[in-house]
């Protein structure tokens, strides 16, 4: 089993019968939604749903996993990946550009679970660049914003398409570079000021536990 299917496997165990749960996205959280269809098949759990992306929609479907909406449900607990993770549990996130749907469900969840492998534990944010999601037309405006407050920002570019990455909501995303975060929980705020910018993928104060796979077995670390 590698890294992060054992941080995966074991957030699943952590999701009782009844529960409506955060399905996060990535290569991580794969892993966990994998693991909870099988959970809810073997024991016939009652178990819905909620999922941050398109990824996760269909991951979730292709597991059997009863899907719902914010709409219908509020959240129990959320599971999700992260590309960093600092010693007081600040993450970034939105290597997948999913952050701005998976900011809204984990934020809303009673109890909101990481899964990392021990590569993404960090002294401190910032060895990469905080994604925004911004709405196209804003993106000359957000990106001169971003250099005039000392960043480094670009467009991303698609690996598979020609042309910038667009979200699951039709955004652009940009990665703004600011070197190591003095002050996380201050940018998160700010960043989200500035017109244009949807959201941010810095998750600040609200986990409740990181679930940690590494080479000496799973890892809990809680605030
Ligand atoms: C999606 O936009 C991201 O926030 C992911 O949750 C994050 O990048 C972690 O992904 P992996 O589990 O694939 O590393």
């Amino acid at each position: 089993m590698n890294l992060k299917q054992m941080a995966g496997y074991e957030a699943a165990l952590e999701i009782k019968n009844g529960q409506i749960v955060g399905l996060g996205t990535g290569s991580t959280t794969h892993y966990f939604i994998e693991k909870l269809g099988i959970r809810i098949k073997e024991e016939e759990l009652d178990i819905m749903g909620i999922p941050t992306s398109y990824q996760s929609f269909f991951l979730a479907r292709d597991s059997h996993i009863p899907i719902t909406t914010l709409d219908e449900h509020d959240v129990d607990i959320a599971v999700d990946g992260a590309d960093e993770v600092d010693p007081d549990l600040n993450l970034i996130k939105g290597g997948g550009a999913a952050h701005t749907l998976e900011k809204i469900v984990d934020y809303a969840a009673d109890k909101f679970l990481v899964i990392v492998d021990d590569s993404k534990m960090v002294t401190k944010l910032g060895q990469t660049p905080v994604p925004l999601e911004v709405i196209p037309s804003s993106s000359r405006m957000v990106l001169n914003i971003l250099k005039e407050s000392g960043a480094s920002p670009q467009i991303r570019m698609a690996q598979m398409k020609d042309g910038p990455v667009v979200t699951d909501h039709g955004n652009f995303v940009i990665d703004a570079d600011f070197g190591l975060l003095e002050d996380a929980s201050k940018l998160e705020k700010e960043l989200n000021s500035i017109p244009g910018v949807v959201e941010n993928g810095i998750f600040s104060n609200v986990v409740d536990m990181v679930i940690v796979g590494s080479d000496e077995g799973v890892k809990k670390i809680r605030p």
